[in-house]
This record gives C-alpha cells, structure tokens and sequence, in this order.
C-alpha cells in the first residue's frame, strides 16, 4: 500500500521575489460560488488545492492529491462519517480524509491490520470567509497546522449586501508585477458602471497587501465599494476578479 506522498509536505519551488506570497492572506473564491456538499479545484502558487463548503456550512481547504497515489481529490466526493464528522473521498481507492486533512478511513484495511491512519494527512489550509470573499492562508511552513494570528482585511464601507462578481481574467503576468500595474491603472478600472448614478462620483481609492485594490465611490446618497483581488495561480500567471456591493439596484443588472 505505497503511501507516495504522506511524507511529502516539501513546498512548491519559490521563484524570485515569491517569498512575500507566502504568510499571507490571498481572496480565493466568492463565498456564494462555494456550494455546500460540492469540491472545486484551484490553483494558487502553483499548488492545487481543493475548496469547499461543508453540509454544515463551514468552508475548508486541502491539498488537492491524495496521499496514496495522487488522485486529485476534488474528483471524488464529500461523505458523512458514522460519528457525523465529514471528510472527502478519494476517487480512486476510497481513501477518506476529515475536512483537517487526516485520513479517517481506508476500506482495503482488514480487521487485524493495526494502523493508525489519521497519521496519514493531506495538507490543510486555513481559509477565512469575511464579507461575502473567502480567503486562503498560505504558509510558508507545509507543516503549519494552526491559524494564522491576523485576520484577513476587512474591507471598509461594505454595508450594502453581498457582493457580486462583475469580472475576471487569467493575466500572463506575475503576481508581483500585476500588483504594480494595479497601481498605475486608472483609480476606477472600468467607470461606466458608474453612468448609472448619473452624476459625478466621489471616489477614495485604498490598497491592501498583497493584490487588494477598492475604490469606494459615492454619488449622492448612493454607494459603490469596487473591489479588484490578485491571487497568485502560478509563478508567470495571476487571477483578477472584479467584485462590487452597491445599494444601487441597478448594479445587480451588470453581466460579467
Ligand atoms: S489514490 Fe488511492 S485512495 Fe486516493
């Protein structure tokens, strides 16, 4: 029963520059797009990773290879343990791991096989939900098993329901230079969102380390908080989602 990767917790090669994307809070996914009971596959620092939403609400992230012999496990299924507990199971041969990442079954055992399986662990990482965004804690250490001591940023001015995801691309670029070019774009990416307060607004532009740029703008009595995120995918590539709340009705009209 070869255990290809349980001792394998070594980190992704780190490029130039990289280091600062590590200890650090990236956005992952709108909240609303993580399902209770459904497994997504992502790619953040070139690691995949399975995200998702327990049947009781709670959001995990663990590596997304199984242990055994590198199944991705986002391809099988979340599961019900006798004791109520959840876990995810491995498409290939069953192998189930706790949304911690210890392995809580291996149906080929027979009963006069002693092994202690929750040894057998798949990498956990923290993720945060926090206004309507869920974000990632990527330690630099692969054996960090704790929380991180700070919380992810909290976004000023977000007191106008969820958000909604309005846009977002691949660049070709690394993060660290798609973080500078955030800072040269003009202060609101996109204004014609905007024509529909029909007036000039008031805008303050704020940046949140790493990748967090928000305008909030307002016209009148209405309000605007424009947010765009970076995450990291791999060492040449960075994903930009747009997201905005507004209390303006119109805005949940806009299309992606
Ligand atoms: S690859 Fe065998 S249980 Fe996952």
């Amino acid at each position: 029963m070869p255990v290809s990767d349980a001792t394998d917790l070594s980190p992704p090669p780190v490029g130039p520059g990289q280091g600062a994307l590590t200890d650090v809070w990236h956005f992952a996914a709108m909240a609303r797009d993580l399902r209770p009971g459904k497994l997504q596959r992502f790619e953040i620092l070139g690691e995949p990773i399975l995200i998702g939403r327990g049947r009781q609400g709670a959001v995990y992230a663990v590596r997304d290879i199984c242990p055994h012999r590198s199944a991705p496990l986002s391809a099988g299924k979340l599961t019900t343990e006798a004791n109520g507990r959840e876990s995810v199971e491995c498409p290939y041969h069953g192998w189930r791991f706790g949304l911690d990442g210890a392995c809580t079954a291996i149906p080929s055992l027979v009963a006069d096989q002693a092994m202690d399986v929750s040894k057998i662990r798949v990498r956990r990482y923290p993720v945060r939900e926090s206004q309507g965004l869920v974000f990632i804690w990527f330690s630099s250490d692969p054996r960090f098993d704790g929380e991180p001591e700070t919380a992810p940023p909290v976004l000023p001015g977000v007191a106008m329901g969820k958000p909604k995801r309005v846009g977002q691309m691949i660049l070709d670029t690394p993060f660290a230079r798609a973080a500078l070019d955030l800072k040269d774009t003009p202060r609101v990416p996109d204004s014609r969102p905007y024509a529909i307060l029909g007036r000039r607004p008031q805008m303050e532009v704020a940046f949140g380390a790493p990748g967090l740029r928000w305008a909030h703008v307002t016209v009148g009595k209405r309000q605007v908080l424009s947010l765009t995120c970076l995450t990291p995918i791999t060492a040449h590539q960075t994903r930009q989602t747009e997201v905005l709340w507004s209390d303006h009705p119109a805005f949940w009209l806009l299309k992606a």
